[in-house]
Parts: structure tokens; C-alpha cells; sequence
């Protein structure tokens, strides 16, 4: 029962301020202000030094660590994997943490069930059978979720065990509970309303979800732009690729600022991306409509030196190490000389991360079974080996870190 407390209060101050600790959000300046000082401070900083050859991370505040000390196998994150191995208390919290969830987005103006429902009631169904690729093998099991409470609501995509075999034959049945596994119609219908919370777990002090998202996304997509002008030799950018596209929000973002560039999402879930093709069929009308790839981003079967960009925005928080490596080199493959690379997703420098109590740092965990792997992994490193050069990385929020990186001319 205590730890359903400690689970369910970890939801709601993760999710009401991301600081999860009172004493930081003490004294605070007024909300509007403190929006506009740490984007002009973040842009200020960036701008004086758009050309440096050294990795930074500047504007928003770092911790004193390299990583969370919470990182790694811990007597107390040993002592929770076997607490909710117990299933009767798995069950509970998962039931917990997932009111939890909803509710709490719901009290920020998100409307989590309606969004839900929208999308469930739709005729989204029919846009499966022209993205799924029905010969694509998936990589051994990626990301199992504990709980249904993480902002991506993870799909279990694993080779073709019973399990996905059932989801898979039986896909057109519209309500599988996450009970029954992850790959499913409801997650990819509540994606979207997950992604919100997410920007504004973020940045706890906006008015709105526009308002979080403009920081949030707009720091990050601005970080890809200023990379690509002064490391590529040019401004021109033909093609785009979102690796882990989800439900499109970030390929959106793509193509909004990239709008005379071919924008491709792609995606190891069928679901999500029946989602995002059904939204962009209703959305305005782009010059090149997005186009969207049911495939591994470890090996998208996609030709070489074909992108100018490709982005990967919160997806590697959710791979083992062997994943995040083999998509850094398809990457690679995939980019033309001087193409930048772009990652965005949890920061193990971010101060608000760093200073998060033991206890609700391993409950995190506990939802996220690579979010160990993530931290342990040196990201600028693996890009290094892969043959990127121009490694810059930035925090674009108070709890995210965008790494840009070139490929060699
Ligand atoms: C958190 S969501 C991404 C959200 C989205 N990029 C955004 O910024 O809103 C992570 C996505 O990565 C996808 N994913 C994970 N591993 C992948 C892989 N190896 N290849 C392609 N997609 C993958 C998952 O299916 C999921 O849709």
C-alpha cells in the first residue's frame, strides 16, 4: 500500500512539476517570466556560440553529476523489481497508476478520454492495412511497460511470439487492454494525449499545452536548424526522416519547419502509424504529403545517403544499448555528407532528473525497463564511433538534452 502511495505520488508531483521536489520550486519568479527568461537565456547562449568545437549543454540548469546516482542496479531498484513481480500488487498499481495518469492530464486541460475516444471511434481502422509491412521482423523484445502510465505507452514489439502473433491476427478489434499487451489500437489512440503530458511534465510552469510545446518542441527543433545551417555547408534540406515517429507529433514538427522537404516517419508500430497517416489525412494539406514507414529503425531497408536530417526524438530512453547503437549507424548510413543527425530524449545531466528521491527515480525505472541502458550509455560516444563529427549536445528543457552531430563531408 505504501508503495502505491509512493507510486501514485510520484505520478502526480512528476506530473504537476517536474522538479518532483518542493524545495526547488520554492521562490520561484512569477510563471511568464520565468517562460520567457530561460528561453531567451537558452537562445542568448546559443546564438553567442553557434560555431564552438567542444560538446555543451547550456541554459537550463545541470546537475553536478554525470548521471542520476539512481542509475544502474541498486539494492532498493532490486528490492522494487521484486515487490511488482508480485502480481496482485503489479495489478494495482497498474490500475493506480493509470487513473493517476488520466486524471492528472485531464486537470491540465488535456482531454485525455475525449481524445481517445475520437480516435478510437474513428475510421482510423482502415489505414492499417496500407502501412503495415507484414514481412517485417522485429527486433527482440524492446520495451515492455509495467505500467500504462509512461507519456509514449509503450508497444511490446517482440519477434513473433504468441503474444504479438494474437495482436497482430486480431488487429482490427479496437479495444485490447494493456493488460493483454501494449501493441495496440488503445495505445496508439492515446499516444497523442500521452505526448502532451509529456511536454507538460516538462514545463510545468506553462499556461498551456501550446505553451509547453512551444519551449519544448520549439527549443529542440531550433537546436536541428541551427546545427544543420552551420555544420552542412548549406541551408537546403530535401529530405527528412523521423526514426520512432510514434503517432506523428514530431514529424509534424518536422515538416512544419522543413516544408519544401520530403518529411518520412517511420516506426517499428503499425498502430500508432494508422494514427498519425489518418491525422495527416485530415490535417492542412502539405506541398509533399508526409509519407510514413512501418520498419526497424536498426535497419529500415532504406537507401543509403538519402536524408539531409534525420531526427529521433524520445525513443532511446526505450531501447537496450544494442538498439541505440545499430539505429546511430543506420543513421549514419542513411545521411548524405555533411547531413546532421538529431536526438532528443531524457537528460542524465538535468538537474531536475539528478535531484528526483531515490524512491520515485526506481519506481521511474521500474516502469521503463532500458531507462538503465539509456543512462548507462554514452551517447556522444556511440555517435563518435559511428563517424559523426560537430557532437553538440544542449539542454532544450529543464529535463531533456538535444545531441546534434554531422556527417563528414
Ligand atoms: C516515445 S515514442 C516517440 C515519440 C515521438 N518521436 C515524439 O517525439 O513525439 C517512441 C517510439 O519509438 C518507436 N520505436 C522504438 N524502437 C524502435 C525501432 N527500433 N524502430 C522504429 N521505431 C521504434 C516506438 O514504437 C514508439 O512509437
Amino acid at each position: 500500500m505504501a508503495l502505491t502511495t509512493s507510486l501514485q505520488n510520484y505520478l502526480s508531483s512528476s506530473l504537476i512539476s517536474a522538479s518532483g521536489n518542493a524545495a526547488t520550486t520554492a521562490n520561484k519568479p512569477p510563471r511568464s517570466s520565468m517562460i520567457t527568461s530561460v528561453r531567451m537565456r537558452h537562445w542568448a547562449v546559443h546564438a553567442a556560440a553557434p560555431d564552438t568545437t567542444t560538446a555543451s549543454v547550456e541554459g537550463f540548469e545541470e546537475g553536478v553529476l554525470v548521471r542520476p546516482n539512481w542509475s544502474g542496479e541498486t539494492p532498493l531498484s532490486r528490492l522494487v523489481a521484486a515487490l511488482i513481480s508480485f502480481k496482485p500488487l503489479y495489478s494495482l498499481l497498474k490500475l493506480g497508476a493509470r487513473q493517476v495518469f488520466i486524471s492528472t492530464a485531464e486537470k491540465k486541460n488535456i482531454p485525455w478520454r475525449e481524445m481517445t475516444k475520437e480516435i478510437l471511434e474513428s475510421e482510423v481502422y482502415k489505414e492499417l492495412e496500407s502501412i503495415q509491412n507484414n514481412s517485417l521482423v522485429y527486433p527482440d523484445c524492446n520495451f515492455l511497460s509495467f505500467f500504462p502510465m509512461h507519456f509514449c505507452l509503450h508497444s511490446c514489439l517482440c519477434k513473433f511470439n504468441d503474444r504479438v502473433a494474437i495482436h497482430f491476427t486480431d488487429y482490427l478489434n479496437p479495444f485490447h487492454a494493456y493488460d493483454e499487451g501494449n501493441l495496440t489500437w488503445l495505445a496508439a489512440a492515446e499516444a497523442e494525449p500521452a505526448t502532451m503530458s509529456m511536454a507538460m511534465r516538462a514545463i510545468p510552469d506553462a499556461s498551456s499545452v501550446d505553451e509547453a510545446n512551444e519551449i519544448m518542441r520549439g527549443n529542440w527543433i531550433r537546436a536541428i536548424e541551427q546545427h544543420h545551417i552551420t555544420y552542412s555547408g548549406t541551408s537546403t534540406v530535401r529530405d527528412v526522416l523521423d526514426i520512432g515517429c510514434s503517432v506523428g507529433v514530431s514529424t509534424g514538427y518536422l515538416a512544419d519547419k522543413f516544408p519544401m522537404a520530403k518529411v518520412t516517419g517511420l516506426d517499428l508500430s503499425p498502430y500508432f502509424l494508422a494514427v498519425a497517416q489518418y491525422k495527416a489525412k485530415r490535417g492542412l494539406p502539405r506541398k509533399y504529403p508526409i509519407r510514413w514507414i512501418h520498419a526497424n529503425g536498426e535497419d529500415t531497408g532504406l537507401p543509403a545517403k538519402s536524408f539531409d536530417i534525420v531526427s529521433i526524438s524520445y525513443v532511446f530512453h526505450e531501447c537496450p544499448t544494442r538498439a541505440i547503437v545499430n539505429i546511430v549507424n543506420e543513421a549514419f548510413r542513411l545521411l548524405r555528407p555533411g547531413g546532421t543527425l538529431a536526438l532528443t530524449d531524457n537528460s542524465p545531466k538535468s538537474k531536475i532528473l539528478q535531484e528526483l528521491s531515490p524512491v520515485l527515480f526506481t519506481l521511474m525505472k521500474s516502469t521503463e525497463p532500458f531507462l538503465d541502458e539509456y543512462y548507462l550509455t554514452d551517447v556522444e560516444e556511440t555517435m563518435r564511433k559511428a563517424g559523426f563529427v560537430n557532437i553538440k549536445s544542449l539542454l532544450t528543457d529543464p529535463r531533456h538534452m538535444t545531441t546534434t552531430a554531422t556527417v563528414p563531408q
